[in-house]
């Protein structure tokens, strides 16, 4: 049987024993609560008490009652079970709770929270994918920093984790870049500022375009030639992909994000045609003219193929080929999608894109399905970023360089750090342990569908909801240990964590596993955050009510420091599933 953590048996004990009087109750009916309550766990009974046609307070009195009265529990004290409104309250027995806590601990410390419950079940993770000739944006920025902490936390809950980054390397809006750069391209400014420069260029198209018609059809010939191998064509595109990809990799560097595979649009070519022919033959695509909706892309009254998805609940079809024979992106994403199945043979494809991609994926998901692919798709969907006003939101008309944002928050975070006592080497790596960390965790630490503000001080305070508070309690349990010299005794007896800020303590700990999982199955990383930030402060509050290094006896010293131990797991561990580097001294 597995391991379960100790709030897992304790629910599942709750779940046995209402069963054995006749309610049909599960471990995930029962609540794990917090707060005003008198109670550790809880069962609710409207729905029983409604089948049963009786009073909820009457049916939850009368459980109460029996279990009380019944034999006692492993982890529970059934003699203080309760009956509150419709609500049947459940006490853990701390005794017996601390000691299964620290045991779950002691039993594997390395893999503390870790479960088994993706079983070793493969899902594809695809994230980051910034478009090649642009700059890097805050928007890829999310995609990037989501992803990978995705990445972490759905292995620490046993999947088998495979990120691809889908590049955006092909498109019709690759002949216009081409277009533009035989007519304006300058090689010197190329080389100073690759995605911005081919960025510029790209815009210029499109407005010259406007008056000059000749420049669309241009475009779709150098898009033709660069289809049909021309060397010319491939050997700049190629280069625009090689110069970009190089952008892109001092971005991952500076975030320290390293992605498992980068395949981009373009690795998909040959599987296009087949594509859309596999689908026309299969009935599932049909020649039509292309939907009012569908915009000035396409040309007026000829037509393109098309998927009709009004039968699936969606009004707008998915386009897989213009009426020149182009592909789109969604052709590549049906494509891309077809070929992860193959290899990977994933149980999920998680796609990690803004909330502004979201109709596009619940087209994609239905035509996958049409396709004959029953795979669950999901959308790990999230908000804007918004910048502070002034320096870097304001510099007239230009794009924001993601690049940028990180030299602020590393530079702002140096000089919170100036005044430390470490060589000026050990403060520049701090800061950028510090800086890097407060921008992830400003993103990961609300809810993925909300915008997120940067808010450079609230980012960067030593006090709040921030990573540099995180990381500081890390450092603080550290070096607390080290003061007690590393190699605590472990003989003690856990039951002498009695305190009430210790039970609190010892109580928040044991639902880190919980979190993790939580994190995993809703995609959230934010509840691993949260879970952190709590710990601190409960930490704190523990800290600052009981002597620790200072313990009555040595017995309770070491039981203390365990929980000094443990904290520092459990912080250290969310940390670094959010992908949130911890520094040795702060
Ligand atoms: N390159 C796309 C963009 O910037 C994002 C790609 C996301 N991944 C995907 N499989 N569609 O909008």
């Amino acid at each position: 049987m597995k391991n379960l953590y100790a709030l897992e048996r304790a629910r599942r004990e709750a779940a046995e024993r209402v069963r054995a009087l006749g309610l049909p109750a599960v471990e995930d009916d029962i609540r794990d609560v917090e707060g005003e309550v008198d109670a550790d766990l809880a069962l609710p009974v409207f729905r029983a008490a409604r089948e049963q046609g009786r009073k909820p307070f009457e049916l939850a009195v009368e459980l109460a009652d029996s279990l009380r009265q019944g034999p006692g529990g492993e982890l529970l004290d059934l003699s203080r079970t309760t009956a509150e409104r419709g609500y049947l309250n459940f006490r853990l027995d701390p005794v017996a709770f601390n000691r299964a806590v620290v045991a779950d601990y002691r039993r594997n410390p390395e893999a503390w929270g870790r479960s088994d419950e993706g079983d070793g079940r493969t899902v594809v993770i695809d994230y980051s994918s910034p478009n090649v000739a642009k700059p890097f944006s805050v928007g890829h920025l999310r995609s990037t920093v989501i992803g990978q902490a995705l990445h972490n936390i759905l292995d620490w809950c046993g999947w088998r984790p495979v990120g691809d980054n889908h590049l955006g390397d092909w498109g019709t809006q690759f002949g216009k870049l081409l277009c533009a750069f035989a007519r304006w391209g300058e090689e010197e400014e190329l080389a100073a500022d690759p995605t911005g420069y081919l960025f510029r260029l790209y815009v210029r198209f499109h407005e010259e375009a406007k008056q000059d018609s000749a420049l669309e059809r241009e475009a779709r010939d150098w898009f033709r030639r660069l289809e049909i191998g021309d060397e010319v064509a491939r050997e700049r595109w190629q280069r625009f992909v090689a110069l970009s990809r190089r952008e892109f990799d001092r971005i991952y560097e500076l975030l320290g994000v390293g992605i498992d595979y980068t395949l981009g649009e373009s690795f998909y070519e040959d599987r296009l045609g087949p594509l859309v022919e596999r689908a026309l033959a299969a009935g599932v695509a049909r020649r039509e003219a292309p939907p009012e909706a569908a915009g000035g892309e396409f040309e007026a009254g000829k037509e393109v193929v098309l998927i009709p998805l009004a039968e699936q609940g969606i009004e707008t079809p998915l386009i897989l080929q213009k009426s020149d024979g182009a592909s789109l992106y969604a052709t590549r994403e049906l494509a891309t999608a077809e070929y992860r199945l193959e290899r990977w043979k994933p149980a999920r494809l998680v796609y990690v894109v803004g909330n502004e991609q979201e109709l596009y994926f619940r087209q994609f998901g239905a035509a996958l399905k049409l396709l004959g692919h029953d795979v669950p798709v999901t959308h790990v969907n999230f908000g804007l970023i918004r910048l502070p006003e002034g320096r870097l939101s304001t510099r007239a008309g230009r794009v924001i360089l993601l690049e940028d944002v990180i030299r602020e928050a590393v530079g702002r975070a140096r000089t919170v750090v100036a005044d430390r006592e470490m060589t000026e080497a050990d403060k520049d790596e701090l800061a950028r342990l510090v800086g890097i960390g407060a921008i992830k965790y400003a993103d990961l630490s609300q809810s993925r569908g909300k915008e997120v503000v940067f808010d450079w001080d609230r980012m960067l305070a030593l006090d709040g909801d921030s990573a540099p508070y995180l990381q500081y309690a890390c450092v603080r349990c550290s070096s607390i240990l080290r003061k007690a010299g590393n190699r605590p005794r472990t003989d003690f007896d856990p039951a002498l964590l009695a305190q009430p800020e210790e039970a609190a303590l010892v109580r928040r700990l044991a639902r880190f596993p919980d979190a993790v999982r939580a994190a995993g199955r809703s995609f959230e990383p934010h509840r691993i955050a949260g879970h952190c930030y709590r710990t601190a402060r409960d930490f704190s509050a523990w800290y600052a009510a009981v002597p620790v290094l200072g313990a009555e006896s040595g017995e309770l010293r070491a039981a203390r420091l365990l929980l000094v131990e443990l904290t520092r797991a459990t912080i250290g561990t969310g940390l670094r599933l959010l992908g949130i580097g911890v520094p040795e001294r702060m």
